[in-house]
C-alpha cells in the first residue's frame, strides 16, 4: 500500500511509524474510561455496592486518560506532519529532477499552469494522506480491533453480536469504493479539463475581447465547469447511499448487541455484567471507528496520486551523454531526420548541410516545419529517426550544456525573467562587463526604447516581460544572444514583431554580428535572406528544393510563389 511513497519518505518513515504508535496509544486511552465506567456499573448490577473513593479514583484516571489522549494525539500528529512535509519536499525535488531531464519542448507543451498545479496543488493533496490518513487511520483501526478481541474473551456470544454489523458495513464500504473508483478517472479528467480551460480563458481574454468572442469562449468555459460539477455530483450520487449506509451501521456496534444481547441476558445465556461490559466497550469504539473509516479509506489514494504525478513526467528523458563538444568545426548536418510531436510525423526525412561560416535560410509556408527544425537543432526534442551532427558529433552524444555553449538561439516565443532588462541580457554571458551588455543592447537596437524608461537598462522587465512590446522583447532576446557570441546562431523569425524602419537597422545589426558564424535563419520577410549562401525551401516537413535565390527561382516550384507573395506584401507596406 505504501510502496509508491516509501522511496520519497526515506528516513522520515520512522516518524510516521512513531506517529501511528502514538495515535494508537492515544486512542486506547480514549477507550479506557468506558472500561472504568463498566467497573463502576458492574458491581451495582450484581446487587453490590461501591465506595465514593472507588468512584473518585476512576474519575481521576479518566481525567488522566483524556489528558494523555490529547497529548499523544497532538504529539503523533506533529510527528506525522514532520514526516509528511519532508516527504513532500523530497517529492518536489525528485519531480524537479525529472522535469530537468525532460526535453525542453515537452516542458513548454505542458504549460506553466499544469506544472504549477503539479508542484503545488497536486503534491499538497498528498499531505492529508500522509499526515492524517496513515496515523489516524491506523490508530483508530487497531484499537477497535483490539477491543473487539478483548470482548471475545469476556463473552464470545455478545462479541459476535457486536461484530454482526461489521459485514453489512464493510459490504457497503466495498460497494462505495468499487463504484467510486470506476468514476475516479472520469472525475480527474473533468477536473483537469476545467483547470486548463480556466487558464486558457484567462490567458486568451485579450483576444476574446478584441474579437468580441465573449459568448463562444464563455460557452466552453461554462461547459467545462458544468461538466466538472456533473462528474462530481455523479460520483457522489453513486457513492452517497453506500456512504450513508456504512457510516451509520459501522460505528453502531451496539446495533444487535443491545436488543439481542438483552434477550440473551433474560434467557440466562449471558450475565448482566458481561452485557454491560460489552455495551460499554461498544460505545467506546464507535468514535474511533468513524475516524478510521473517514481516513483509512483514503490510504489507497496515495498510490494513485503519486503514480499520477510520476506519469506526468514519464516522457523518456532527453538523450545525452557525458561527452564534451569535440566537433572539429561547426558544420551542421541533418541526416534523414524524422520527427513527430505526438503521433503524426511532421518532419519526414530531412537531409541538410550547412558548412561552418555559411548562412542558411529556411523558408516555407507557415506550418511547413521551419521552427521545428530549429528546435531540433538546439535539441529541444529527441528525433524519431536519423541524426543531427555538429562538427561531426551527434548532438545527442554530448552534454546539453555543451551544445548550448555552441549555439545562440533566438526563438519565436520570447521569455524574460522578472529581473532588470540588464540582467536579462546578461544571462547570455554571466561574466560579461557592463560595457559588453550595453554594447549588445546597442547592437540589437534597444537604445531607442531603453531611453524612454527613467531607469534605462536597469528597468525591471515585469512579470514575464509583460511591460515590453513584442518587438522590444525580441530585441532584448537578440541582445542576449549577441552577447553570448556563440559560434552557431539560430534565429527563428527574430524580427517578426519589429516595424519596417527598425527592421532595416536590426538586419544591419544582425548581419554585422553573424559575420563569420554558422547561421540558420528563419526569416519572415523573404527579401532579408535573399543574400544567404543557401536557401532551403521546406514544404510539409520535406525539403522541396535548395540553392541560392536565383537558382531557386528557376528550380523550385514553391519558392517563386513565396517570393511573389513577399513582393506583394512589400508593395502593401509602401502603400501604407
Ligand atoms: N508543440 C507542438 N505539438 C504538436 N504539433 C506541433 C507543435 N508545434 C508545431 N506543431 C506542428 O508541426 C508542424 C510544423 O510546425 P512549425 O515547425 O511550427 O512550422 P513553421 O515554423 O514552419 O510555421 C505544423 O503542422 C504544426 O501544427
Ligand atoms: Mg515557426
Amino acid at each position: 500500500m505504501f510502496q509508491k511513497v516509501r522511496p520519497y519518505m526515506g528516513e522520515y518513515m520512522k516518524y510516521t511509524k512513531r506517529a501511528a504508535v502514538s495515535v494508537t496509544i492515544a486512542v486506547i486511552l480514549s477507550v479506557v474510561p468506558y472500561f472504568l465506567l463498566y467497573q463502576i456499573i458492574a458491581p451495582l448490577t450484581e446487587g453490590g455496592s461501591i465506595t465514593l473513593g472507588f468512584v473518585l479514583l476512576r474519575v481521576a484516571i479518566t481525567a488522566l486518560c483524556l489528558a494523555g489522549n490529547a497529548i499523544l494525539y497532538v504529539y503523533g500528529l506533529s510527528l506525522s506532519h514532520l514526516s509528511a512535509y519532508n516527504t513532500l519536499k523530497n517529492l518536489r525535488i525528485a519531480l524537479q529532477g525529472k522535469l530537468e531531464k525532460q526535453p525542453l519542448g515537452v516542458i513548454r507543451e505542458l504549460g506553466n499552469g499544469r506544472i504549477k498545479k503539479v508542484f503545488t496543488d497536486d503534491i499538497e493533496t498528498i499531505e492529508i494522506l500522509l499526515a492524517h490518513a496513515i496515523p489516524e487511520g491506523i490508530g483508530n483501526l487497531v484499537t477497535p480491533a483490539a477491543v473487539l478481541i478483548a470482548m471475545f474473551f469476556a463473552d464470545w456470544k455478545l462479541a459476535l453480536l457486536s461484530l454482526a454489523a461489521l459485514p453489512i458495513g464493510m459490504l457497503a464500504m466495498g460497494m462505495m469504493f468499487k463504484l467510486g473508483m470506476s468514476r475516479m478517472e472520469a472525475y480527474y479528467a473533468a477536473a483537469t479539463r476545467m483547470n486548463n480551460t480556466i487558464i486558457e480563458y484567462i490567458n486568451g481574454m485579450e483576444v476574446v475581447k478584441v474579437f468580441n468572442r465573449d459568448g463562444e469562449s464563455y460557452e466552453r468555459f461554462e461547459h467545462d465547469i458544468n461538466s466538472y460539477r456533473d462528474m462530481t455530483l455523479e460520483w457522489y450520487k453513486v457513492c452517497w447511499p453506500w456512504m450513508a449506509l456504512y457510516s451509520s451501521i459501522l460505528p453502531c456496534v451496539a446495533l444487535f448487541t443491545l436488543p439481542i444481547g438483552g434477550w440473551f441476558v433474560l434467557r440466562g445465556w449471558s450475565t448482566l455484567a458481561n452485557f454491560v461490559l460489552v455495551l460499554c466497550m461498544s460505545f467506546g469504539i464507535g468514535a474511533p471507528l468513524i475516524k478510521a473509516m473517514s481516513f483509512g479509506g483514503r490510504i489507497p489514494q496515495l498510490n494513485y496520486k503519486i503514480e499520477e504525478l510520476e506519469r506526468l513526467l514519464d516522457h523518456p528523458p532527453l538523450k545525452s551523454s557525458d561527452r564534451a563538444f569535440e566537433g572539429k568545426n561547426h558544420d551542421i548536418r541533418f541526416e534523414d531526420v524524422h520527427f513527430s510531436y505526438k503521433e503524426d510525423e511532421v518532419i519526414h526525412g530531412i537531409d541538410l548541410e550547412i558548412q561552418e561560416g555559411q548562412m542558411a535560410a529556411l523558408v516555407g509556408e507557415s506550418g511547413s516545419g521551419k521552427s521545428t527544425l530549429a528546435k531540433l537543432l538546439v535539441h529541444f526534442y529527441d528525433l524519431n529517426g536519423g541524426r543531427i551532427t555538429l562538427g561531426g558529433q551527434d548532438i545527442a552524444d554530448m552534454r546539453v550544456e555543451e551544445l548550448n555553449d555552441q549555439i545562440s538561439f533566438v526563438s519565436q516565443e520570447q521569455f524574460l525573467f522578472n529581473t532588470s532588462l540588464y540582467e536579462n541580457i546578461r544571462i547570455g554571458k554571466p561574466d560579461a562587463t557592463r560595457e559588453e551588455v550595453l554594447r549588445a543592447a546597442h547592437l540589437a537596437q534597444c537604445d531607442e526604447f531603453l531611453a524612454r524608461f527613467p531607469l534605462g537598462i536597469d528597468t525591471p522587465a515585469g512579470d514575464g516581460g509583460k511591460m515590453l512590446s513584442g518587438g522590444e522583447r525580441q530585441r532584448i532576446s537578440l541582445a542576449r544572444a549577441l552577447l553570448k557570441d556563440a559560434p552557431v546562431i539560430v534565429l527563428d523569425e527574430a524580427t517578426a514583431f519589429i516595424d519596417p524602419e527598425n527592421e532595416e537597422k536590426m538586419n544591419a545589426a544582425i548581419s554585422e554580428v553573424i559575420r563569420g558564424k554558422t547561421v540558420l535563419i528563419i526569416a519572415h520577410r523573404l527579401h532579408t535572406v535573399m543574400g544567404a549562401d543557401k536557401i532551403v525551401v521546406l514544404d510539409n516537413g520535406r525539403v522541396e528544393a535548395q540553392g541560392t535565390h536565383e537558382e531557386l527561382l528557376q528550380r523550385s516550384e514553391v519558392y517563386p510563389r513565396l517570393w511573389a507573395a513577399a513582393q506583394q506584401s512589400i508593395a502593401w507596406e509602401v502603400r501604407a
